[in-house]
């Protein structure tokens, strides 16, 4: 596996090109070439423009080639917000939310994230990373080039760091890029119950130091909410964080507007998530200090909770990223396809915007915007072929995969076509 590759004549290579988070009216505009081709050199991009000019420069013998007349070229999709390392499933609890229990009920009567945590410390290090691969080879076959992935299942030293670890070796086994986030401020186990705070001093002086010196996460995450942290024990939190070398992002104001997007702002995290409750003030807060809004509409649709406010947030200069949140209790979906049928159709956001939350503004959401998310020379290789022409297609195909290959840094590691 060498990365030398040109993929040429794309009918459209959709290249979503820029090195930042795209705001408001940028991100309708995805920098289109048509018949286009794109040639990638030991893993990095090293020509991206119209078929004609980029051959003539370059001696196609050194490189794998593939044609793709007639069929749509798109960076690969950067999922920013997953928890896909857990062990058991919850599909009672979705049972039990038809018949007219809430997400919260089911957690407060000792459900919901403290039931995986039982099977996530009980799980090996070998089945989790089993159970981790093969869901990482369904996001591979959305399309998916980096995914962020959290702990946040254990609540102890060594069943958060065992998740840490297993997304470590997995990012070496696996195709797909991995990021790490510490969400140890998930929940609380019982005997930490109206303790809160001394969890937290649990985390910041017994967890978080080792998990910071040995590399094990990149963010630190919290889950603010009511009945879980509050705002002032995920300041405390991320404070320290701060100090100790992470960057932020937080579970801001998904079932009650506490204020999440707002802490958010003033702590300079890198994305807040869910912000299905974001209050004005907050929205403003983060489009004002550089905050990707990471917005989760998979989550919303299984819990049918009202969707975040995406077409508003851009229209106010928020850079809006879009994210599955796969994960066992809330939603249990690893599905691109879903998230464009939400977004486009249910959040009132174009097809275009969508592409972007899901490629550069996905990216600028893990802080990796001048490496990932657009087809621009000197990214990583990653770059997904549709099995059509445009990129309209997407959504149109309802709920449907489209990607019909999947190229990472120069490599082809998902080919449709030869699956048979
Ligand atoms: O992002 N909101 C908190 N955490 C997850 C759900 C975790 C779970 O239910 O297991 C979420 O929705
Ligand atoms: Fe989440």
């Amino acid at each position: 596996m060498n990365g030398n590759l040109i993929i040429k004549n794309a009918s459209q290579l959709v290249t979503c090109s820029g090195f930042k988070a795209k705001h408001s009216r940028e991100m309708a505009d995805l920098h289109i070439i048509n018949d286009g081709t794109v040639v990638i050199e030991e893993g990095i991009i090293k020509a991206v423009g119209k078929t004609e000019d980029i051959l003539a420069g370059f001696d196609e013998n050194r490189f794998s080639i593939i044609d793709v007349r007639g069929k749509a070229v798109l960076p690969g999709f950067v999922d920013s917000h997953t928890h896909f390392v857990f062990g058991g499933y919850r599909a009672q609890e979705f049972s039990w939310r038809l018949h007219g229990d809430s997400y919260m009920q089911i957690m407060e009567r000792g459900g919901g994230i403290l039931n995986t945590v039982l099977a996530t410390r009980e799980a090996t290090k070998n089945e989790l990373i089993e159970a981790g691969r093969k869901r990482l080879d369904s996001m591979l076959s959305f399309g998916v080039t980096t995914v962020e992935g959290k702990s946040g299942y254990g609540l102890d030293h060594d069943t958060e760091l065992k998740q840490l670890e297993v997304m470590a070796d997995l990012d070496n086994r696996h195709p797909v890029d991995i990021v790490r986030t510490f969400l140890g401020a998930h929940a609380v186990t019982k005997d930490y119950k109206g303790r809160e705070s001394a969890y937290i001093d649990y985390l910041t002086d017994n967890v978080m130091p080792e998990v910071a010196e040995r590399n094990l996460a990149e963010f630190c995450d919290v889950f603010c909410e009511k009945n879980v942290f509050t705002v002032e024990q995920s300041r405390q939190l991320l404070h320290r964080a701060k100090e100790m070398g992470f960057k932020l992002k937080i579970h801001a104001d998904e079932i009650v507007q506490l204020g999440g997007a707002e802490l958010a702002a003033e702590l300079g995290a890198i994305s807040a998530d869910h912000l299905l409750q974001a209050s004005e003030k907050g929205i403003r807060d983060m489009a004002e200090n550089g905050v990707v809004a990471t917005l989760l509409p998979g989550t919303a649709f299984s819990l049918r909770e009202p969707y975040a406010r995406g077409r508003y947030m851009i229209d106010n200069n928020c850079a809006v990223a879009l994210a599955t949140d796969l994960n066992p209790g809330s939603c249990f979906s690893e599905s691109i396809p879903l998230i464009f049928a939400l977004a486009t159709l249910y959040m009132n956001m174009t097809i275009e915007e969508t592409i972007t939350a899901l490629t550069i503004n996905g990216a600028a959401a893990l802080d990796r915007a001048n490496a990932i998310g657009s087809i621009d020379a000197g990214k990583k290789g990653d770059v997904i072929v549709l099995e059509f022409p445009s990129y309209e297609f997407i959504p149109y195909h309802t709920g449907v995969s489209t990607v019909e290959k999947v190229v990472k840094d120069g490599n082809l590691v998902f080919d449709k076509e030869k699956k048979g």
